[in-house]
């Protein structure tokens, strides 16, 4: 029993035994951990920063405590001359067996908590409150705007992050970086498009929306209201030619064509945000070639311009299918055509745009300024109106700071026309970016640019007399003093958004 002190390990000491039980503890942790997040469906990037840094500092901490406690035990040794012992523990003594269970049943349970919350810390990390609330001001336009969008049920991750070790690694990184950009400021205002690391269509979009099975054509209903002291409104019926990817299910035409099994396009765009794209080639499943250069510029189906080649893919038409942050223009004549604003209030449509559209600093200030603008102008120019319908005029003042709110950031610096909308050709080039008259293949052939090649007007006019028919309708553009100018001038040259 009287060892000389030299002879017990100095392991044996308070410090170190503390050490050591942390460490078995936060081990125990970190491997749940990895073990979750790796066999996750997706990784999780801002989990990984707790799995990945956090929890490893905290391990090589209490593993760096096991020796230092050693050392230290060494040192007092030395000075004291006898070994300060454990308690003595008899598995025969009933008392010392108690202790000794009801110990290890209280660490158990304690063990088992610990990965429970984990567990709970990690479903956390992953939900739309954390991405969207959490870092409230960076993501509170997108977060926004997603609420009002058709995938207000699918969840943030379910896009921006996927399965597979390559986006689990990836995912790590970026998401560190965010943690460290926010927590510094380092992000930018705003957040900038095209987003490098989105994960790719096939292994998000297309896992709900199964390009196969798109057949025939949608249709759209769109009001309009004109500038006018009426409001005038104006109505354009359309069908979609989305087309099929698959015979049973639809021809292989229509807008889809780009996506479906027998066509590849490819493309290259010489700006940041995929706006000019003078370069493009399509490969169809008999492995032909086709090369569209934009007339006027230097390329050829040889000579390609710099800049990274893509694939086209769900996201180079629906590239706001979530974060959806509408014009002014749009805004006004939705609220107009359901109500929310009163279209027999004279001017109201270029009021409300006109005041949407100016420059605020913040919600509160834009409140004011709305408010300021709309009642401003029905004093001075109809206070006959303004003192007879005042409530109508306050429900459309109301409405107007209500579009404000959901479609403006400005201390995110977002609004509509920060993040071009590639659908469509109305305020953004979209799909004129190719379908411009003006891509051609060496011999001559022409992108489509027919009206009627991507959509068939079937009603447009006053909605109580609209002329309607199937086989479509040439466009009449509402707006009569424009004339035939549609016709040489693209939509959004003249139309901005507001
Ligand atoms: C239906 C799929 C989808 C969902 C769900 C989704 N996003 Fe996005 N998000 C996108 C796409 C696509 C882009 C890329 C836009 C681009 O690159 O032009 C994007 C872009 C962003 C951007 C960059 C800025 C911008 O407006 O383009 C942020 C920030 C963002 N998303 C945050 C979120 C948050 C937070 C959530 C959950 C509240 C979320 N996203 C849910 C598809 C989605
Ligand atoms: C988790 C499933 C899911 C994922 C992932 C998903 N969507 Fe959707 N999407 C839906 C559902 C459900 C609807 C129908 C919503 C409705 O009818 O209001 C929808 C609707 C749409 C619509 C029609 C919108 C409209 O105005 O009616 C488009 C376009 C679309 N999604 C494109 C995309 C794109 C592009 C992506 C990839 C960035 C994507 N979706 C990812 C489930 C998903
Ligand atoms: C060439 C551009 C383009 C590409 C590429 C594209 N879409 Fe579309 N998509 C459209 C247009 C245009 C519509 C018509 C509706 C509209 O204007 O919003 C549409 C409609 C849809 C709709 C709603 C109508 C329906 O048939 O249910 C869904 C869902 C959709 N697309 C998903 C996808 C997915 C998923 C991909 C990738 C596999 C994809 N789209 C690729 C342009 C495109
Ligand atoms: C990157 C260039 C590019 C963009 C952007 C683009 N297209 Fe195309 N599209 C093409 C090419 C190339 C063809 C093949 C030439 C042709 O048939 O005119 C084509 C063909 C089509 C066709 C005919 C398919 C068939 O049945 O043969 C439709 C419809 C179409 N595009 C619709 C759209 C719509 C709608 C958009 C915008 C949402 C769009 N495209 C954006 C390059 C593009
Ligand atoms: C390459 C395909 C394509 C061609 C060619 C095309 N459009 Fe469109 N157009 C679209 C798509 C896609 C949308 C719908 C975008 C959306 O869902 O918001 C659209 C939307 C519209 C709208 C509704 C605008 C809005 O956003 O409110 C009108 C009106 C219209 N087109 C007229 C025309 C006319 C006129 C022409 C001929 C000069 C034409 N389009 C040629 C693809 C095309
Ligand atoms: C030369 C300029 C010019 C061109 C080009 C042009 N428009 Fe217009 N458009 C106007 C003007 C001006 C108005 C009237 C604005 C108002 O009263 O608010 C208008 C009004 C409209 C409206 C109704 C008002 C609203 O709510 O936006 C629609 C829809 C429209 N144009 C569609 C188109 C389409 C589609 C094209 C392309 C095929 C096109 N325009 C091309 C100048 C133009």
């Amino acid at each position: 029993m009287n060892e000389p002190p030299e002879q017990k390990s100095y392991f044996q000491n308070w410090v170190s035994v503390t050490g050591g039980i942390f460490s078995v503890f936060l081990f125990a942790v970190l491997l749940f951990l990895f073990i979750l997040d790796f066999w996750s469906k997706r990784g999780n990037p801002y989990l990984g920063v707790v799995t990945y840094l956090v929890l490893p500092v905290f391990l090589i901490a209490s593993l760096l405590v096991i020796p230092l406690g050693a050392w230290n035990e060494r040192t007092k040794r030395r000075k004291r001359g006898y070994v300060r012992r454990f308690p003595h523990i008899d598995f025969n003594n009933p008392a010392h067996q108690k202790l000794a269970f009801g110990t290890i049943g209280v660490c158990t349970l304690f063990l088992l908590f610990t990965m429970y919350g984990t567990y709970r810390a990690y479903e956390f990390t992953e939900s739309v409150t954390f991405c969207g609330e959490l870092c409230h001001q960076v993501m509170e336009p997108e977060h926004t705007a997603y609420q009002h969008s058709p995938h207000a049920r699918v969840s943030c991750v379910e896009c921006h992050i996927g399965p597979g070790a390559d986006w689990f690694v990836r995912s790590k990184f970026s998401g560190t970086y965010q943690i460290y950009s926010v927590l510094f400021k380092k992000f930018h205002r705003p957040i900038e498009t095209p987003i490098k690391n989105l994960r790719p269509a096939q292994e998000t979009c297309e896992q709900c929306h199964w390009p196969r099975q798109f057949f025939g054509a949608v249709e759209q209903d769109r009001q309009y209201f004109l500038s006018d002291e009426a409001n005038t409104q104006w109505q354009t019926k359309m069908l979609m030619l989305v087309g099929g990817g698959m015979p049973p299910y639809g021809e292989k035409e229509g807008i889809h064509w780009h996506m479906n099994i027998d066509n590849q396009v490819y493309y290259i765009a010489t700006d940041e945000k995929r706006q000019e794209i003078p370069w493009v080639k399509v490969v169809s499943s008999s492995g032909k070639e086709e090369v569209y250069v934009s007339e006027g510029s230097d390329f050829s189906a040889t000579e390609l311009p710099q800049g990274e080649m893509r694939r086209m893919d769900c996201m180079d038409c629906h590239n706001r299918p979530s974060h959806i942050f509408k014009s002014p223009q749009e805004a006004v004549n939705e609220a107009l055509s359901f109500g929310a604003m009163d279209p027999s209030l004279p001017y109201l449509k270029r009021e409300a745009v006109k005041a949407l559209a100016e420059e605020y600093e913040s919600h509160e200030q834009a409140s004011a300024g709305i408010r300021e603008h709309l009642e401003g102008f029905y004093l001075e120019n109809y206070p006959d109106v303004w003192s007879s319908r005042k409530a109508d005029v306050e429900k459309s003042i109301q409405t107007a700071i209500d579009i404000y709110k959901t479609n403006f950031f400005p201390q995110m610096k977002i609004s509509w026309n920060v993040y071009p909308d590639n659908i469509g050709h109305f305020i953004f080039p979209g799909c004129f970016r190719c379908h411009d008259g003006r891509h051609r293949t060496e011999d001559g052939k022409f992108v489509r640019t027919d009206c009627n090649t991507c959509h068939v007007i079937i009603a447009q006019g006053d909605p109580s007399l609209v002329e309607t028919n199937v086989d479509g309708l040439e466009f009449k553009h509402p707006e009569p003093q424009i004339g035939e100018a549609w016709k040489e001038t693209a939509c959004y040259d003249c139309h901005t958004g507001a």
